[in-house]
């Protein structure tokens, strides 16, 4: 097996050739933008660790591993429209550098365009390949309608935002461990530990996104820091803190939440120290491990060897620890 950053670069290589620019430049240009800014490369470079996890090549894999991230920047173009996001990966979303029905348009082509690497599979790969992605992709379009419902329905408890977390994030990263697993043609068991592993760390995985999305580092995080709060999102952090909170506290988060100033600074910096002066933030930290300690769990279940599973670990650590 490779190291993580030698599937990333064969990843990156794969990208290049397989991304290049077409006419109409004014659909093209913004595909090529997003898929060029950047970003962890997480998924693909689970769906490569996977096969070869399983003994195959994870050229194999490559057509898949670019699927994958070609839908996962197709739904970040569509969420920044939605979430009103100037920022990503450091530089103007791709509404914000031409306009929303840009974003739209090459979003859609993006969605096309992650449908069209499959063809490169056939047989009962292929077939495969295609149920598992049109249900994480049904079920990513759930989880995004759940997080637009939530912003505006007063009763969201944790357990509901688990499951939408889960629906719109973590379903793709336990598809990419999967599709790896298809495309090497390892047991039926196996390819369900490694989709509960990938559901697990996923969840855990955008705990993390909406705590660095209030305490992240505005220089290395790359989004705006503080546009949950600005959507009033209830993320794990509101919800928490809204439980352990005192009551003074508890009715200033709620209203903090049913204001939208201009200028926002103010109301971020409000929000964020109850989420610390409650505990919600040290209990958020808390969770992001549990939900990464039942990933590793879940690995007890892949029959492979240790040693494989060391580097799937290592993986999920590097997660829990990042900063962007
Ligand atoms: C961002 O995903 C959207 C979430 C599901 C949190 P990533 O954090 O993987 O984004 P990039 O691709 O590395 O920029
Ligand atoms: C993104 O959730 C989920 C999808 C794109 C499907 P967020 O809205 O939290 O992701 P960021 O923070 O914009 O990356
Ligand atoms: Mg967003
Ligand atoms: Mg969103
Ligand atoms: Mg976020």
């Amino acid at each position: 097996m490779l190291s993580i950053t030698q599937y990333r670069e064969a990843f990156l290589e794969y990208l290049e050739t397989a991304v290049t620019l077409k006419e109409p430049v004014n659909l093209y240009e913004p595909i090529s933008y997003i898929l060029h800014l950047g970003g962890k490369r997480l998924r693909p470079v689970l769906v490569l660790m996977s096969a070869e996890v399983f003994e195959s090549s994870f050229k194999k894999a490559l057509s898949a591993s670019l699927a994958i991230e070609v839908f996962h920047n197709f739904s970040l173009v569509h969420d920044d429209i939605m979430d009103d996001a100037p920022l990503r990966r450091g530089k103007a979303t791709v509404h914000e550098r031409w306009d929303v029905n840009t974003g739209i348009l090459s979003g859609d082509a993006m969605l096309i365009y992650s449908y069209q690497l499959l063809e490169n599979y056939d047989g009962p790969i292929f077939k495969e390949l295609l149920q598992l992605f049109n249900s994480t992709a049904m079920r990513v379009c759930e989880g995004q309608q759940y997080d637009v419902d939530f912003a505006t329905q007063d009763d969201v408890e944790i357990k509901d935002y688990l499951k939408m977390i889960e629906y719109k994030t973590a379903v793709l990263v336990a598809a990419a461990l999967q599709m790896g697993a298809i495309i090497a043609e390892t047991t039926p068991q196996n390819k369900q530990a490694m989709y509960e592993f990938g559901r697990l760390l996923g969840i855990a995985f955008q705990l993390q996104d909406d705590y660095l999305d209030a305490f992240g580092d505005p220089e290395t995080f790359g989004k705006q820091v503080g546009g949950d709060i600005i959507e009033n999102k209830k993320t794990f952090l509101y919800l928490t803190a809204l439980q352990m909170a005192d009551a003074v506290e508890a009715r200033q988060l709620e209203h903090l939440y049913s204001i939208n100033p201009g200028e926002a600074t103010a109301k971020i910096e409000a929000v964020k120290q109850i989420f610390e002066n409650s505990g919600a933030s040290l209990r958020a930290r808390e969770e992001i491990k549990k939900y990464t300690n039942k990933a590793f769990e879940a690995l007890e279940e892949l029959d492979i060897p240790e040693d494989r599973k060391a580097l799937l670990r290592d993986f999920g650590q590097d997660l829990m620890n990042r900063e962007v």
